[in-house]
């Protein structure tokens, strides 16, 4: 049976940043992903960069691509009414800036570093299965290159996403679950086309929410409001145009750049938590353990929190013997957590168009003015826009 000191389930942004950062501190990892290694260096998520993420990676010498070809942003361009409000998030939290990258090609980067530093990352992973989590030496076992493998380790990290198998093997009765189903979904678009913005839109019209994001100076991401029961085959190319040149007009002329569509799907809006982030000598990370809906981008940079306050707690473990990090590892990622909830869920209901039939809709839609107008226009509401938005330092 092989032996490693930690097995990370999942190669995803909080699996390999996890890597990365336990092996800086001579600790040994196997990492076993589900899926190729083309596929997941392919797969399109959101792409934007708190501040504190960027940070990280910087400083873990983790983001030389990153810093070369991402593009800095200062702010967002907030639409409703038909009016254009720019909130300057930079300037309104301490000068931090924002980073356009993409996942996938920072799942690539990872990857590609913690290759050529010897790492070992299994991919194909096939029948991945955890036992021994209450133990103090819990096993993997999985297939891989078509033979049945066995994995030894002293701690498990779960950093397989929402459909892994590490959250269904904590036993029934240990870890509650928060939940909501929001009434929108988003049509999300990536198309061959140069940006028709400088920075990021967010657009409320009455036909519902409008995003123009970013990607690269030939490529753009677009995302449409829809039902949250919607199928994208409702969504032929020319409706979508269509419906981004109508909701994201505005009163000055602004125009779309339209081009050839390349990929195109449904994300639907869920917000969840488990608690605690723990069993035995699990420890779960990433959408493994909390979905927030898409509004903000905020799913990656959390990931990678996990994975900041996961590796400084094995860290102080390896080293010292010290389990008081690793005890307080679920609490202190929740506080994040529970704060990013919050802050996707109040965005969400702030720039989507609410649905015909939730209660009391038209005072509802009256209320969810008033509060785009203080964020637009009230330094204290930016303020606290921007270092949600940015990535809230303190929590
Ligand atoms: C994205 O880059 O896909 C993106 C950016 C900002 C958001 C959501 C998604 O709020």
């Amino acid at each position: 049976m092989a032996r490693t000191q930690v097995g990370i389930v999942g190669a995803g942004p909080a699996g390999l940043v996890l890597a990365h950062l336990l092996a800086e501190h001579g600790i040994q990892s196997v990492v076993l992903e589900k899926y190729s290694r083309a596929y997941i260096e392919k797969r399109v998520r959101a792409g934007l960069l708190e501040h504190r993420t960027v940070e990280l990676l910087r400083s873990h010498g983790l983001g030389e691509r990153m810093l070369r070809e991402g593009l800095a942003h200062r702010g967002t361009d907030l639409r409703f009414g038909g009016a254009r409000h720019r909130i300057p998030y930079t300037d309104l939290y301490g000068g931090r800036e924002m980073l356009v990258y993409a996942q996938q090609e920072l799942v690539a980067d990872l990857v590609r570093l913690r290759l050529a530093a010897g790492g070992d990352i299994v991919f194909e992973a096939e029948e991945v299965a955890l036992h021994g989590l209450d133990s103090e030496s819990p096993r993997i076992t999985y297939r891989a290159a078509g033979e049945a493998r066995e994995l030894e380790c002293d701690f498990v990290a779960g950093c397989d996403g929402f459909h892994g198998v590490s959250r269904p093997s904590v036993p029934a009765g240990v870890l509650t679950t928060y939940e909501q189903r929001l009434p929108f979904g988003w049509v999300g678009i990536l198309a061959a086309v140069p940006p028709s913005t400088h920075e990021i839109i967010y657009a409320l019209h009455a036909r519902g929410f409008a995003g123009h994001m970013l990607r690269t100076s030939e490529i753009s991401r677009f995302y449409l409001q829809c039902d949250a029961d919607d199928v994208i085959e409702n969504w032929p190319d020319d409706r979508i145009w269509e419906e981004l040149r109508t909701r994201l007009a505005t009163n000055d002329g602004w125009t779309l750049k339209e081009g050839p569509i390349i990929e195109k799907n449904i994300t639907e809006m869920r917000s969840f938590v488990i608690e605690p982030m723990r069993y035995g000598r699990l420890y779960i990370a990433g959408d493994a353990a909390h979905i927030v809906p898409p509004t903000g981008a905020k799913g990656m940079n959390l990931a990678i929190s996990d994975a900041r306050v996961l590796a400084a707690a094995l860290a102080d473990w390896y080293q010292s013997g010290d389990d008081s990090g690793l005890e307080a590892y679920s609490e202190t990622c929740l506080r994040r957590v529970w704060r990013v909830q919050e802050f996707s869920n109040w965005m969400s209901w702030m720039i989507h168009c609410l649905p015909d039939d939730l209660p009391d809709v038209a005072y509802r839609r009256r209320l969810q003015l008033a509060q785009l107008e203080y964020v637009a226009r009230s330094a204290a509401a930016g303020a606290s826009f921007a270092e949600n938005y940015v990535g809230i330092e303190d929590v």
